[in-house]
């Protein structure tokens, strides 16, 4: 390790690197999982589905214990695998019933297939803006997007903390508003004693390569509700196909797709589900180490982890507050990067501000659906709806990746090491 003082050159000045190795890749997969995924070869039935009202239509073996697993898991009386989130949150939003030109609240702070699940159906995604501290919906911004229109919220737990559910479901029972909680990055997160993920009507996890556990691609979808899981389970595997033979008289998005995870995943999830409590707590460990090393360095704000909350850290997520005149968040992250900690981003999305939007073109040339006769035409996307959210992409934000190495203590004292090495010679970075 290179000396901390203030002496020490900095790295992108020249100087030694603090950490000269790459990081080993964080990799869940071990022997379970690989005797796991032979048993499925050994069998032969890769896939037990069929899309028809048949004793098959629910899946195969591995698909129908990795829906139990994860039932017990959670502590919910459904469980839906599917092949992605991004086709369960598009399964959730059908099944919920929500319409052509339905307005769906949504955070701009969320990977991109959240607010395009509520496109799928044709109904309009609406942008509230984001806590400066959790970095979740904003409740109050929630509230005053509500329009005649708006049916549903999605609220997603971003880098691993739960929004703030007591607030979105009182909101939603105010207004009669359906909730669908997005925990792709925070399988293990807890809100007030419950799971992240199982506060609202429907929630879902990831579970794809870049995830706490994954399957390679997969999701899961939770609820209590045995209508809202049937009509997910129906949109998963060719609802159009089934409803006539099972007897559905509620046809309203019975439009079925193949959203089916086959049994190599769900015998992989099943093994991986097992990991996952002891994947969190040392993502938990982690994140303290980090707290404790990096809380007394000027400007840069820790996480915030509400009472009664669990934090997944599938990023730990920063804030530079630091007001040092012609220092950038983005010189700041150059020099620690040169110090050699990988993983480090500047910002995280601002989902309204995508061509998608910006241009409201998402079927055909036309518009639409902004630009036709279903949609309350004064939708907004325009830079500005979301100003917390635009300032801490744009200025203060800082992630770093928590699934992507698997760091050793003395790693992580190699990152503080670094953070401390380049907050000491910060004026070094103006004057360069
Ligand atoms: C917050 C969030 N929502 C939804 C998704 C979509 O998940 P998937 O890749 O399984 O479709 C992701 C994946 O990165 C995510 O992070």
């Amino acid at each position: 390790m290179v000396n901390q003082t203030k002496d020490a050159k900095l790295a992108i000045l020249g100087g030694e690197k603090t950490i000269s190795h790459a990081f080993k890749p964080y990799n869940t997969i071990g022997e379970e999982e690989k005797q796991a995924v032979m048993q499925v070869l050994d069998s032969g039935v890769l896939s037990q589905y069929l899309g028809a009202w048949h004793e098959n239509f629910y899946g195969g073996p591995k698909v129908r214990q990795f829906e139990e697993n994860c039932q017990s898991f959670w502590g919910v009386k459904h469980a839906v695998a599917v092949n992605s989130l991004t086709s369960g949150l598009i399964a959730a939003v059908g099944a919920l019933g929500i319409s052509p030109g339905d307005e769906v609240i949504v955070s701009p702070w969320t990977m991109c297939a959240t607010a395009t699940a509520v496109l799928h159906w044709n109904a309009i995604p609406v942008f509230a803006d984001i806590e400066k501290d959790t970095f979740n919906l904003d409740p109050a911004s929630v509230e005053a997007n509500i329009t005649p229109y708006t049916k549903a919220i999605i609220a997603t737990d971003i880098f691993g903390h739960s929004a703030d559910m007591d607030a979105l479901m009182a909101i939603a029972k105010r207004y009669d508003l359906k909730v669908i909680s997005d925990a792709a990055q925070a399988p293990g997160a807890k809100y007030q004693g419950r799971y992240a993920g199982t506060l609202a009507h429907i929630g879902g996890f990831s579970l794809n390569y870049h995830k706490h556990i994954h399957t390679g691609e997969g999701g899961v979808m939770v609820t209590d509700d045995d209508d809202y899981a049937e009509r997910m389970r129906l949109i998963r595997n060719h609802a159009e196909a089934v409803v006539g033979d099972k007897g559905e008289t509620n046809l309203a998005n019975m439009l079925g797709y193949n959203f089916r995870l086959g049994e190599i995943e769900s015998a992989l999830g099943i093994e991986q589900l097992k990991k996952l409590p002891q994947l969190v707590a040392r993502r938990q460990q982690i994140a303290n180490r980090l707290r404790m090393g990096l809380e007394g360095l000027t400007g840069l704000v820790q996480p915030l982890i509400r009472p009664d909350c669990s934090h997944a850290f599938y990023v730990y997520p920063m804030k530079l507050e630091t007001n040092a005149p012609g220092i950038s968040r983005k010189r700041i992250i150059e020099a620690l990067t040169a110090e050699g900690i990988q993983g480090l981003s500047a910002g995280y999305v601002n989902l309204h501000l995508l061509p998608l939007y910006q241009q409201k073109t998402a079927y055909g040339d036309k518009g639409f659906p902004w630009h036709s006769n279903i949609c309350h035409p004064e939708v907004d996307y325009h830079k500005g709806i979301c100003p917390v959210a635009e300032s801490l992409h744009e200025h203060e934000f800082i992630g770093y990746q928590m699934c992507l190495h698997d760091l050793s203590d003395a790693e992580v004292d190699l990152i503080i090491a670094a953070f401390d090495k380049v907050w000491a010679n910060l004026e070094k970075l103006q004057q360069d």
